[in-house]
């Protein structure tokens, strides 16, 4: 591992990044009741985790803790608490995403209704909770999404990585990190949008376009660098001045956030060590030849696949008059070249769903 040098701009020591994400992931691993992530039992079985209970009203709830049975029985009128372990597990966990589904869900749904080898649906894809899971359970899905930024967030949590190749990258990242150079990076490295000196301190600017810099000038596959961009736009809300906790994107003077000098080198060397080793994870147990694709400039009303291709269609509503989802990663998008001025046609392409719809020219074939 590279270790602090005498041209560090900054005085990083990585020993100290390495124990502080030790420590994270001790706790992580310690606070689930049951075991943790539930793909560790072979698939089917579960642990005793369903239980009827009663809440303070007096009415009867069945709890479920972790994986939720294929065989759960439901009936009209049931109710349920559901108890979710996964959040972070595998490369769920490798950005936010605004109400994204708790995995236990669609890996329900999946294994309850659909068979190996069957090609799943998810018209409204958001992060790839679904296509994740489908992967994991072998079966081909289709995640759609109009958001750019969501697209490729789902691609790089559903695209399994070469272990070699991965922790030779990470390495090397990590001693640009160490070696962080400011006059390494010139004004056109800098991506401009709206308000990005308000959004951002200038040493963060620096930081962040370092990196940008620095992965992109990697000699990896663009698969492997895709996954650290994705690493570096999970660290850019907390490094800009926008509040970390409100879905949309706003400064708040009142909350006072202090952000301060090697703060984004620091957070993103964090991320990689905490997120390598669970991509690692995902794909060994990621099953080959079996196909997760979220199709470019595709829409929930105009599907150009055939309806009859899908034998499972699991999805959570758009929400596009409760959240914002453009203005949500605004930051994140920009920074990652996805967006680069105005985000008005994105959101109009949202608010302006009214009526889901499939339509019939698909061309699509089980060997895609
Ligand atoms: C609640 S999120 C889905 C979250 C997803 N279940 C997950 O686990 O990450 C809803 C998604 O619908 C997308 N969306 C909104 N309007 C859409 C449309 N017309 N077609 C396709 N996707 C749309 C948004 O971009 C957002 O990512």
């Amino acid at each position: 591992m590279p270790t602090m040098t005498e041209s560090s701009f900054y005085p990083i020591s990585l020993d100290e990044i390495e124990t502080k994400v030790a420590r994270k992931n001790g706790r992580r691993n310690g606070w689930s009741s049951n075991g943790g992530y539930q793909f560790s039992l072979p698939l089917g079985q579960c642990l005793d985790n369903v239980k009827e209970i009663v809440n303070e009203f007096g009415e009867r709830i069945t709890r479920v803790d972790g994986d939720i049975p294929a065989d759960l029985s439901v009936n009209d009128g049931d109710r349920f608490l559901f108890i979710s372990y996964d959040q972070s597990a595998l490369t769920h966990g490798l950005h936010r995403y605004p109400a994204k589904f708790f995995p236990e869900l669609p890996r329900w749904l999946v294994k309850r209704y659909s068979n190996e080898n069957d090609l799943v649906l998810d018209p409204f894809s958001g992060s790839g909770t679904t296509n994740i899971e489908a992967l994991l359970l072998r079966r081909h899905s289709v995640g759609i999404d109009v958001d750019p930024f969501s697209r490729f967030l789902s691609k790089v949590k559903a695209t399994p990585l070469d272990e070699s190749e991965l922790k030779s990258t990470q390495e090397r990242l990590l001693r640009f990190m160490v070696n962080y150079q400011p006059s390494k990076v010139f004004e056109s490295d800098i991506p401009c949008f709206p308000y990005r000196d308000n959004w951002f301190n200038r040493e963060i600017i620096l930081e962040v376009a370092y990196l940008k810099k620095t992965i992109e000038a990697l000699d990896a596959s663009n698969d492997v660098k895709d996954f650290f961009k994705i690493c570096l736009s999970s660290i850019i809300r907390a490094v800009s001045n926008a509040d970390d906790n409100c879905t949309r994107t706003v400064i708040r003077k009142k909350l006072n956030k202090r952000v301060y000098p090697s703060d984004a080198l620091k957070r993103f060397a964090e991320v990689v060590l905490f997120n390598v080793p669970k991509m690692i994870e995902f794909s060994q147990r990621c099953p080959r030849n079996v196909a997760a694709i979220f199709p470019e400039d595709m829409d929930a009303r105009s599907i150009r696949y055939e309806e009859e291709n899908f034998d499972l269609a699991v999805t959570s509503p758009p929400y596009a008059n409760a959240v914002d989802y453009p203005r949500t990663h605004q930051l994140e998008s920009y920074w990652s070249g996805l967006a680069n001025g105005s985000l008005t046609p994105l959101k109009k392409s949202m608010w302006e769903l009214k009526a889901f719809r499939l339509t019939n020219t698909s061309n699509f074939t089980r060997s895609e």
